[in-house]
Parts: C-alpha cells; sequence; structure tokens
C-alpha cells in the first residue's frame, strides 16, 4: 500500500509575515490527521523560517522546495544546491516543473540530470510532467509523458524511482480551475505506472503518482478515490491553512 502525499507548491509566492501565519495555521489544523504525507514547498529564502515554525508544531509537516542546481558549490550564481537545501531541513525538492521548462528553457536532460543529482545527495525528487492544451489535443499525452520519464530512465535508470516521486500536472490545468476530471487523471497515471512497469513492476508499484492542476477542497477526494493517484501537488490552494489541510484530509481519508 502506498502511502499518499499531499505537497504545497507556494511558488512565487509568501513573505515572513504570511510564512508564519500560514504556517501557525496548518500546524494546528493537521495535528490530529494521520495517514499521508503534507509536504510544504516555499520559496528558497523562506525555508529556514519554515524549518523553525514546523519544528515548534511537532514535525507533522514536511519540508521541501520548488528547484535545484546540478552543482553542490562554487561558481554557479544565483543558484541553490541538493547540500544547502539539505542543510536547511528541506527532503522534496520539485524539478521540472512546467513553469521551469517553459521560462527557464530546462529540457527533458536537464530535469533528468538533477534528477540524478538529488538521488545523489539523498533527496527526494518530485518531478513535474504534463503535456500542454495542444499537445492534449492532439492526443500526445501519453507520448509526452513517456518521453518526460525516458529521459529521467535513459540517464539514471529505473532504479533512480524508488523512493521518488511523480506528479502529472497537465499543463492547461495549472492555476486556470479546469482542472482535469478524476477519470481521466486516473487513465493516464494507470498509463504512467503501467509504463514504468515495463521496466521494473516493483519500482512501479512503488512510485508515487500525484495529480497537479486546479486541485482543491471540493475536487481533491475524487481524484484520491482512484487507485493510481496516490495525492496531489497543489498550488493555489496551499496557500490557505483551510483548503490545504482538507485536500491532506481528504487523501488521508480516501487511502486509509
Ligand atoms: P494550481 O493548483 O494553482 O493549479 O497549481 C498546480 C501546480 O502547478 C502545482 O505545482
Amino acid at each position: 500500500m502506498r502511502r499518499p502525499v499531499v505537497m504545497g507548491n507556494w511558488k512565487l509566492n509568501g513573505s515572513k509575515a504570511m510564512v508564519t501565519e500560514l504556517l501557525n495555521g496548518l500546524n494546528t489544523e493537521v495535528a490530529a490527521v494521520e495517514g499521508v504525507d503534507i509536504v510544504i514547498a516555499p520559496p528558497a529564502l523562506y525555508i529556514d523560517q519554515a524549518a523553525g515554525l514546523v519544528k515548534e508544531g511537532g514535525n507533522k509537516l514536511i519540508l521541501g522546495a520548488q528547484n535545484t542546481d546540478i552543482h553542490n558549490s562554487g561558481a554557479f550564481t544565483g543558484d541553490v544546491s541538493p547540500e544547502m537545501l539539505k542543510d536547511l531541513g528541506a527532503s522534496h525538492i520539485i524539478i521540472g516543473h512546467s513553469e521551469r521548462r517553459e521560462y527557464h528553457e530546462e529540457s527533458d536532460e536537464f530535469v533528468a540530470k538533477k534528477f540524478a543529482f538529488l538521488k545523489e545527495n539523498g533527496l527526494t525528487p518530485v518531478l513535474c510532467i504534463g503535456e500542454s492544451e495542444a499537445q492534449n489535443e492532439a492526443g500526445e499525452t501519453e507520448a509526452v509523458v513517456s518521453r518526460q520519464i525516458d529521459a529521467v530512465i535513459n540517464h539514471c535508470g529505473i532504479e533512480a524511482f524508488n523512493g521518488a516521486i511523480i506528479a502529472y500536472e497537465p499543463i492547461w490545468a495549472i492555476g486556470t480551475g479546469k482542472a482535469a476530471t478524476a477519470e481521466d487523471a486516473q487513465r493516464v497515471h494507470a498509463f504512467i505506472r503501467a509504463h514504468i512497469a515495463k521496466h521494473s513492476k516493483d519500482v512501479a508499484e512503488q512510485v508515487i503518482i500525484q495529480y497537479g492542476g486546479s486541485v482543491k477542497p471540493e475536487n481533491a477526494l475524487a481524484y484520491f478515490q482512484n487507485p493510481d493517484i496516490d495525492g496531489a501537488l497543489v498550488g493555489g490552494a496551499s496557500l490557505k491553512a483551510d483548503s490545504f489541510a482538507a485536500i491532506a484530509k481528504a487523501a488521508a481519508e480516501a487511502k486509509a
């Protein structure tokens, strides 16, 4: 049985005051929630502050981050390394988010290097994959997600997916309110798991596959009731303690 993982990607949102308010609220909301890993990915600048607040809440929340470099130190101006993230207490690191693939021109191969470097440093990659609206309409969803996963398999080997997380985020569903139906998401998740199973059944069986894209308290349970949807990567709704907690509770309830 896979333990669900619900992760909040705060993206470029936050201030010292906001971090304090959101995490104090979340600590209270999730104190009694069992059976789900609840992860937050604040902007890198606020991870240290968040770590202190997570500790105050009894470490019920797990700390993550939104990106990493592929070096641990050196002349790489502006970057943040796995070693630094680990030093601050972050374990679950988002890579390959469509916003980075698009605005920073990150290639499948570059994302695969990040995946490998996170594993090397003992961190958990949260690999985002997903198709654009045009690719979806052209019936290319399976081809796109296969290509994105194959880049990692080719670079790191299938065993690298042991303990890793995949987040299926159709780009057209991100921040649009136009979420994929639970049925469509389940179909793609089952395809992703079967694609991995072609290389290793054991790896496919344990890998966490989250859905992301306009997940809200109102639609969360319907996703989690599907066998191959093991959690969610949440953007907008993770910025409010009550809505993010409601999504985490829905995952715990559905997978209990
Ligand atoms: P929204 O939940 O705001 O659609 O964002 C999803 C996302 O991109 C999480 O990484």
